[in-house]
């Protein structure tokens, strides 16, 4: 019998987390009488035993809020854990500690919470044993294992709303305006975003473009009086034959690498193919906060719901996942390394070309 749970955010944050956590509490305590205990900073929390309890008082309020109440990280990997002493760094496998910290505390289930790095570790605590269930989250929608990942909408909204006030002022300047959002290895925040917004340029990483192409939308459009355009590129969108920019490498991170630059990249080529002024707006850490959106409010209460459920019913091991209308669970095993890109010939790249909208391929 599960009596009392623990929970934890991993990985980047993103709107919807704190909306997870409250549903995970309210229905632990309210409806099964569970007690919860939420750790800090992620898997951090678990290799240091830093925790607190978690009462409905402390989820009071909080579904409107970004971010999420217990802190998050995405650089703390409990196999292969950062220890600073003496002014040594070491790395070491911390994954025995928190198995006992678990146990110690009296915790008959976790709820981890995180993306596709956050999840791999939970698949690895699950073969060793540990009673875990997985909430999926990330604003790049790149889990394979789910329609959709809570904070991503609210990210593309907020894409949306910067591509609209781009526009005005695209118009205004005669300028090519590109805004470059998230989404690494995916480019779904670029898609839906550039279709909402009416964006006239899409480039994402599932279909590399050719600059030459891209300034000739431009011309076309320039030539049909359209002295302006709105380009949205996903930051890991590349040239055909050519790389993915990378911004910087995070040492320490389980992923270090960090896209970034490719807006500038395409501004300098662009500039010289049409002779129109161009600007760059790189959207960046905007996109992981602010208020979820009300479909990601809703989404996020419908997996911290089923989440306690799936650990009443003890079906461990197991993640979250919508699937068409549905909230189903799928197996943790099936849900980590593999990631969900735009399908290049999928339906709303289609929509995409269907009203002109120029991917460079
Ligand atoms: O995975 C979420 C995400 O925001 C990506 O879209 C982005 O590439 C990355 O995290 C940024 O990571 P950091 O917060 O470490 O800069």
């Amino acid at each position: 019998m599960v009596k009392r749970i623990g929970v934890l955010t991993g990985g980047g944050d993103c709107p919807g987390l704190n909306a997870v956590l409250r549903a995970v509490v309210k229905t632990a305590i309210g409806r099964y009488g569970l007690e919860v205990i939420g750790f800090r900073d992620g898997y951090r929390g678990l290799v240091v035993n830093d925790y607190l309890k978690l009462k409905r008082s402390n989820v009071s309020g909080i579904l409107v809020r970004g971010g999420t109440i217990l802190g998050s990280s995405n650089r703390d990997n409990p196999f292969n854990f950062k220890i600073e002493a003496d002014g040594k760094v070491e790395y070491t496998d911390m994954s025995d500690q928190v198995v006992k910290n678990i146990e110690e505390l009296g915790i008959d289930c976790m709820v981890i919470i995180g993306g596709d790095g956050t999840m791999a570790s939970a698949r690895d605590f699950a073969h060793k044993g540990l009673k875990v269930i997985g909430v999926p989250k990330t604003i790049d929608n790149d889990l394979s294992a789910t329609d959709t990942t809570f904070g991503f909408m609210t990210a593309v909204n907020t894409a949306t709303d910067a591509l609209d006030k781009l526009h005005t002022t695209a118009e205004s300047h005669h300028r090519i305006m590109i805004l470059e959002v998230m989404g690494r290895y995916a480019g779904w925040i670029a898609l839906e975003s550039g279709i909402a917004g009416g964006a006239d340029v899409i480039l994402i990483p599932e279909i590399p473009y050719d600059i030459k192409k891209v300034a000739q939308k431009i011309n076309d459009r320039k030539s049909r009086g359209k002295s302006f355009s709105i380009i949205v590129v996903a930051e890991g969108a590349k040239p055909l034959g050519g790389e993915m920019v990378v911004g910087k490498m995070v040492k320490d991170s389980p992923d270090p690498v960090r896209l970034g630059g490719i807006g500038n990249f395409v501004a300098q080529q662009l500039e010289s193919l049409t002779c129109l002024e161009t600007r760059v707006t790189v959207l960046g850490h905007v996109q992981r906060g602010g208020s979820p959106t009300t479909y990601d409010r809703i989404l996020s209460t419908r997996y911290g719901v089923a989440a306690v459920e799936l650990a009443q019913a003890e079906r461990f091991g197991m993640m979250v996942s919508l699937q068409g209308d549905t909230i189903t669970a799928v197996p943790i095993d099936d849900a980590v390394g593999k990631l969900k890109t735009v399908p290049p010939e999928g339906e709303l790249v289609r929509v995409g070309k269907s009203i002109g909208v120029e991917f460079g391929d």
